[in-house]
C-alpha cells in the first residue's frame, strides 16, 4: 500500500503507518545506542525503577507502573519501552503487548497533546453520551481512534470510567471530566486549543498519524452499534437497527413479565397497577 502525506490526500496513513510506529524494538540491556533518547531515558529513570520493582513480590506487578512511568515521559509505550519493561520484569514482550493493549490507560502509538476519552458504557448512554459524542467528533474532527491533523487531540470512545455517578464523562489525559455537555465540550475544546486547558498536555515525543487502528478495528466503529455508516449516528436505541433490536427484545414474552415485576412498584409510570401492588 502506498502511504501518501494527509496534507496532499486528505487520506489516513492506515495500518502500514501504524506498523512502522510499532515496529520492533531494537532495545537491549546490554547494548547503550549513542545519542538515543530511549537509552538516555532509561538510564536516567533506573534509580526510579529499581525500588518501584523491589515493593512488589513478583517483579511482574510492576508491569503496569512502568508502562505509566515510560508513558508519562513518552506520551506513549514505544516499542523499545515495552521491551524494556519486559527485560525489566522477566516476562515475554507478548505479554507485556498483551497488557497494553487491554487497558485503554495505556496508549501503544503515539497519540495527541490531548487523549480525549469519552465514556460509551451504560450509564452514561443512559445520560447523553451517545450525543455527546457526536458532537464530540464533530467538533474535534475526527472519528473514533483518530487524531487530529496538526497533533493536537485524539479520540477514543472507551468502556466503563467508574464515574457513574457524574455521567456522561470523559478523561482527559486520563483526568476525569464529569458532566458533560455540549457547553462543557466546547469550553474544555477552547481551552486546549488555545492552551490554556488545566490538563496538562501529554509529552509528546512522536509525531502521531492520524489513526491508531489496528486491523480489527479498521471497520466504522461507534457508540452503540457497528458497521454504521455515518459515524456520526452512533446508533443503538434511537437507530433503525436498534429499534429492531429493541422490539425483538421487549416483545418477549418473558421480558414483558420481568418488566411488570419491577414497575408492580413504579405506580407513578404504571398507575393502572398500584392496586395490585396491595
Ligand atoms: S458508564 Fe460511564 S463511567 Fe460508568
Amino acid at each position: 500500500m502506498t502511504t501518501q502525506s494527509d496534507a496532499a490526500t486528505g487520506v489516513h496513513p492506515g495500518p502500514d503507518a501504524v506498523a512502522a510506529a510499532i515496529a520492533p524494538a531494537d532495545w537491549s540491556p546490554y547494548v547503550q545506542r549513542a545519542g538515543n533518547a530511549f537509552d538516555a531515558l532509561y538510564a536516567q529513570l533506573l534509580p526510579q525503577i529499581e525500588p518501584m520493582i523491589a515493593q512488589y513480590e513478583q517483579k511482574r506487578s510492576a508491569l503496569i507502573p512502568l508502562a505509566h512511568l515510560f508513558q508519562e515521559q513518552e506520551g506513549y509505550v514505544s516499542a523499545d519501552a515495552l521491551a524494556a519493561i519486559a527485560h525489566l520484569v522477566g516476562e515475554t514482550p507478548a505479554t507485556v503487548e498483551s497488557t497494553i493493549s487491554f487497558y485503554t490507560l495505556l496508549f501503544r502509538r503515539p497519540v495527541g497533546k490531548y487523549m480525549i476519552q469519552i465514556c460509551r458504557n451504560l450509564s452514561c448512554m443512559l445520560n447523553g453520551a451517545e450525543e455527546i459524542m457526536a458532537y464530540a467528533r464533530e467538533q474535534i474532527g475526527v472519528q473514533h481512534h483518530e487524531t487530529t491533523a496538526d497533533g493536537l487531540m485524539s479520540y477514543e470512545e472507551v468502556e466503563c470510567l467508574a464515574a457513574c455517578d457524574r455521567a456522561p464523562c470523559a478523561q482527559v489525559n486520563l483526568e476525569f471530566v464529569y458532566d458533560l455537555t455540549r457547553e462543557s465540550v466546547d469550553a474544555m475544546l477552547a481551552a486546549i486549543r488555545a492552551g490554556s486547558y488545566e490538563i496538562a498536555p501529554l509529552p509528546q515525543t512522536v509525531r502521531p498519524g492520524r489513526s491508531w487502528k489496528v486491523a480489527q478495528d479498521t471497520g466504522l466503529k461507534s457508540a452503540g452499534a457497528l458497521g454504521v455508516s455515518n459515524p456520526n449516528n452512533a446508533g443503538g436505541v434511537g437507530d433503525a437497527s436498534g429499534l429492531v433490536m429493541f422490539d425483538l427484545i421487549v416483545g418477549r414474552p418473558q421480558y414483558e413479565t420481568r418488566s411488570n415485576e419491577r414497575l408492580v412498584h413504579e405506580t407513578a409510570l404504571r398507575p393502572e397497577l398500584a392496586e395490585a401492588d396491595h
